[in-house]
């Protein structure tokens, strides 16, 4: 069975919409920060201000590898940057959550944008946001428009569970 890969900018909805997913599938989830934070004992902030993003971009990769060669039938939610580094496809079927800039600006509380070094600033965080937003659509298999509500999400998406 494969993987369900959800990726997109940061605060889009997919550990979100991951949990729903394997809440109505019964398929488990993996959330790739929280992996690699476990692993490493850190949070991703305190990672990138000791190791900096390229050794983050590589603990991305073994996680890339380490699901491609063992993980199956799993819903996985991937960290904003992955799909912007790595190629995904190997991990499964690629879901891309597509949200506007503002509406994920909304959505995101301060205690939010402190967990996430790359969006301290909102210039160069929408900087990021133009310049990924090809490159999530070139990865994706599927894309969906993450501003529908949330059961929407689900039941599109329900063919593949
Ligand atoms: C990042 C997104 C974050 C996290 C890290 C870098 C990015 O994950 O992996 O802060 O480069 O977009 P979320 O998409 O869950 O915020």
């Amino acid at each position: 069975m494969q993987n369900i890969v959800l990726i997109g900018f940061m605060g889009c909805g997919k550990s979100t919409l991951a949990r729903e997913l394997g809440r109505v599938s019964g398929r488990f989830v993996l959330d790739s920060d929280m992996l690699i934070e476990q692993r490493e004992g850190i949070s991703v902030a305190e990672y990138f201000a000791r190791y900096g993003e390229g050794a983050f971009r590589e603990r991305e990769r073994e996680f890339i590898d380490w699901v491609e060669s063992s993980v199956h039938g799993a819903i996985i939610s991937t960290g904003g940057g992955m799909s912007a580094h790595n190629s995904v496809k190997p991990m499964g079927i690629v879901v891309y959550l597509d949200m506007a800039f503002e509406r994920i600006c909304a959505r995101l509380s301060q205690s939010d944008l402190a967990k996430r070094p790359l969006f301290g600033d909102r210039t160069k965080a929408l900087e990021l946001f133009t310049k990924r937003q090809a490159i999530y659509q070139a990865q994706a298999d599927i894309t969906l428009n993450a501003e529908l509500e949330i059961a929407a999400l689900v039941s599109a998406l329900d063919p593949l569970l």
